[in-house]
């Protein structure tokens, strides 16, 4: 049974990469997509794109929203509501990265990380979990917020520590949203992806020695990409598993760190010294 058909599905940062993909996926699965993101043009732009590429039954069109508005989000959610009758899925998705040593990290980046990631999904479970709880159930079914964390959400990065610890907070939040949810037939997951080949690797802000951190000059044709991650992400959805990760190399970390966490720390020393190098003032 393909449990997005005729289903009505609200993604954010549905403008690129990943979510771009979660929404050309849900498209073709027949669900009704509204792509948001704070970059409307681009959301724009791929609902049309997805409107005219005749893959599937489903509808997309797109919202402006910037997740860190909290009475924005609200009113997203509840002209969906309005105008769709219901909310099946809620992809919290849109996100940022900032990479670089601790050290070099301004007040400004541990805020700008907090709302986008952190806050961003919070303000989504705010306006959409009350809805779902509230709308009849069809099948079972109330409705589905997936939240994008990452393998950074379930491991130590050294490098990416301030993300990491928003994704480990999007993790705690929804593996303990879920168990709450479950007895109002709400489900909740979170994906876990590690590296996957998105234009985050573009818009990366980098701490300090920034040529030292991230070559730019393009993605390695080996990485995993976008529409492959919302394949995985969509099967883990549809299986409701509590959590999605993504991509051999995040199955394997995640069990690794949770059997043997000293077995990583080669990796995660390696991680420091590349991506967490000493700032040149201290
Ligand atoms: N690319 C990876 O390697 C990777 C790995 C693990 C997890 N993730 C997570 O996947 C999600 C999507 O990342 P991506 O790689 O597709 O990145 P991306 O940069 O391609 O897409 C992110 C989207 O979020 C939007 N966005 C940013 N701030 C926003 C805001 N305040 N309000 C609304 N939209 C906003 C951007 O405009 C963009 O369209 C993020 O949560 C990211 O942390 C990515």
């Amino acid at each position: 049974m393909n449990p997005f058909a005729g289903r009505v599905a609200l993604v954010t940062g549905g403008a690129s990469g990943i979510g771009a993909a979660l929404g050309a996926a849900l498209v073709a699965a027949g669900a009704r997509v509204l792509l948001a993101d704070i970059d409307h043009a681009g959301a724009c732009d791929h609902a049309g794109v997805l409107a005219h590429s005749g893959s599937g039954s489903g509808t997309a069109s797109a919202v402006s929203l910037d997740v860190t508005d909290r009475a924005a989000f609200a009113e997203v959610v509840a002209n969906v509501v309005q105008e769709q009758g219901r909310l099946d899925y809620l992809f919290n998705n849109a996100g940022i990265a900032v990479i670089g040593n601790t050290l070099d990290m301004a007040p400004s980046d541990w805020d700008r990380l907090l709302d986008v990631n952190l806050r961003g999904v919070v303000h989504g479970i705010e306006a959409a979990y009350p809805v779902m709880v509230a709308q009849p159930e069809q099948a079972g079914f109330r409705g589905h917020i997936v939240n994008t964390a990452s393998l950074a959400g379930l491991v130590p990065v050294p490098g990416f520590t301030g993300y990491a610890m928003t994704k480990h907070a999007v993790v705690g939040l929804s593996v303990s949203l879920r168990e709450e949810a479950r007895r109002y037939g709400v489900r909740v997951s979170a994906v876990c992806p590690s590296v996957i080949g998105t234009p985050m690797a573009d818009t990366a802000q980098v701490l300090g020695h920034e040529e030292l951190l991230v070559d730019r000059t393009g993605r390695p044709s080996w990485l995993p990409n976008a529409n492959y991650c919302a394949r995985k992400a969509l099967a883990g959805v549809r299986r409701n598993k509590a959590l999605i990760p993504v991509t051999a190399s995040a199955h394997i970390g995640w069990r690794l760190y949770r059997l043997w966490p000293g077995l990583l720390r080669p990796v995660t020393r390696r991680l420091a010294r590349e991506l967490a190098p000493v700032p040149e003032q201290h």
